[in-house]
């Protein structure tokens, strides 16, 4: 088991047409950062805002941006979303021809780097970066909507990351991504996960901060 679980909620499933609220109701309710999902229509089959909403957003709270970016190619939008408030920039090893100097690019800016493996990619796409970024996003569902079962064959994945990390002693936060409930956040964090996104569960009703605190503590 981790410690120090750290809960960000996907503002995927609140409230677009009241998103500053949302964020100031997530932060009072004790999440630890947001996790943004930027979609783009093309790198995944669904389309969702840029930086012109996160830097609106960005007044609303002083927790850490959590930004997944789903979009390709990559490289190009790195800064605007730097200049909007980022403070995590994670993108996807297929959506860039060159991971490192992304990666590379990302750190330019002053901001943590992380790297996401859809289900079916495997942990030799970042290995060539392991020692520059801050961050690994395990998908638990394919990119693209909220809302999808969590699927488990990537627990093993999230095990052999978590021995990497710790054997080298790196300095890397283990997330995990979509379909994470009371149950499959369980079994995320015992495979070794120290960071839980959540949209659905979250905001499925009851208090926002019983839910947080329900899957801060669900392990
Ligand atoms: C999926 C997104 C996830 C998603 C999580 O492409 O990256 O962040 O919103 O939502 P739930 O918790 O509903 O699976
Ligand atoms: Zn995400």
């Amino acid at each position: 088991m981790t410690q120090n679980i750290k809960i960000s909620p996907s503002i995927l499933s609140a409230d677009f047409s009241n998103l500053g609220e949302e964020i100031k109701r997530l932060d009072k309710a004790g999440a630890d950062l947001i996790h943004i999902d930027v979609m783009d229509g093309h790198f995944v089959p669904n389309i969702t805002f840029g930086p012109v909403i996160i830097k609106q957003i960005r007044k609303y709270t002083k927790l850490p941006f959590d930004v997944h970016l789903m979009i390709s190619p990559v490289e190009k939008y790195i800064k605007d979303f730097s200049d909007a408030g980022a403070d995590i920039i994670t993108v996807h090893p297929e959506a860039t021809d060159d991971l490192k100097k992304t990666v590379d690019k990302i750190k330019s800016f002053g901001k943590k780097a992380g790297v996401s493996l859809n289900p079916k990619t495997s942990i030799t796409a970042l290995l060539n970066v392991i020692d520059k970024i801050d961050l690994i996003l395990i998908m638990s569902v394919n990119p693209g909507f909220a809302g999808q079962s969590f699927i488990s064959d990537v627990l093993p994945k999230v095990k052999e990351l978590r021995k990497i990390i710790n054997d080298k002693k790196l300095n890397i936060d283990l997330e995990i991504d979509g379909g994470i409930n009371f149950e499959t956040g369980a079994l995320a964090l015992k495979a070794g996960a120290n960071i839980l996104v959540s949209g659905t569960t979250l905001f499925s009703g009851g208090s926002l901060q019983e839910n947080i605190n329900k899957l801060r503590n669900c392990g």
